[in-house]
């Protein structure tokens, strides 16, 4: 199976990397500070930066994906205060990353993903369901429910041409994101995940699911 991560070098996405790698997929991966043409299957790509992205959807052209891994986020809203955080700049940035970052990374990888009726997997977040709504952190969350959104509307889309499309929470996970609190393993959220990858078909698609399986809300 050949794999394509977005944020491979750290954290989740660096887990599922080298779940992918152990198990013996064509695993490719995304990095900020890669070099050009690495040839050991990284790619520069920044996904604010759609010069990089668009670098990307031309290298890699019509080449089968079997999977697609949207994985680069960012949460920099943390423990902000109602009154006065919550900037207009920290908006933009996170939207970058976490929406705009998600549907054109899709977007420059799809001539891979139909030549495989490939899969896209989106990192999107428990804090993105809007049946759990415990306050604070607007701007993470509000991205989070923006990816769930615009994932379900990619497997609609994307069902015609055999591409399912499915949303995932990867648990409170043990990585510079997830802090000091977490309670599951990077290497344990990466191989639940990636049993879910495998299961996502396209009677499936547009599921929106915990790490476990469990359909969110849970
Ligand atoms: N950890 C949790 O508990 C948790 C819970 C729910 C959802 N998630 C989601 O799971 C995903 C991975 O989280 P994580 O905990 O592994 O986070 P992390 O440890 O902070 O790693 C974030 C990754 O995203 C990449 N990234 C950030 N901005 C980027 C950009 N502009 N362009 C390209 N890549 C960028 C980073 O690359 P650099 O190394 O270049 O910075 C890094 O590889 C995120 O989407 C996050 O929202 C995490």
């Amino acid at each position: 199976m050949r794999v394509l991560i977005t944020g491979a070098k750290r954290g989740i996405g660096r887990a599922l990397f080298d779940a992918c790698a152990a198990r013996g997929d064509e695993v490719h991966g995304t990095a900020r500070e890669a070099a050009s043409g690495d040839p050991d299957g990284w790619h520069p790509v920044d996904v604010t930066r759609p010069d990089t992205l668009r670098m990307l959807g031309e290298s890699w052209g019509a080449k089968p994906l079997d999977l697609l891994v949207c994985n680069a986020g960012i949460y920099i809203d943390q423990g902000e205060s109602i009154d006065t955080g919550y900037p207009s700049d920290a908006w933009a940035e996170t939207f970058a990353v976490n929406v705009t970052g998600v549907f054109l990374t899709v977007q420059a990888l799809l001539p891979g993903l139909r030549a495989a009726r490939g899969r896209i997997a989106i990192l999107s977040s428990a804090m993105g369901s809007d049946a759990r709504a415990p306050g604070g952190s607007y701007i993470y969350r509000a991205s989070k429910a923006a990816v769930l959104n615009l994932g379900r509307n990619l497997a609609t889309d994307l069902r015609a041409e055999g591409i399912a499309v499915g949303i995932y929470h990867p648990g409170w996970v043990m990585t510079d994101m997830g802090g000091s609190g977490a309670n599951v393993p990077p290497a344990v959220s990466a191989r639940d995940l990636l049993a879910r990858f495998d299961a996502l078909s396209l009677a499936t698609s547009g599921c929106f699911e915990n790490h476990d399986g469990q359909p969110i809300p849970f």
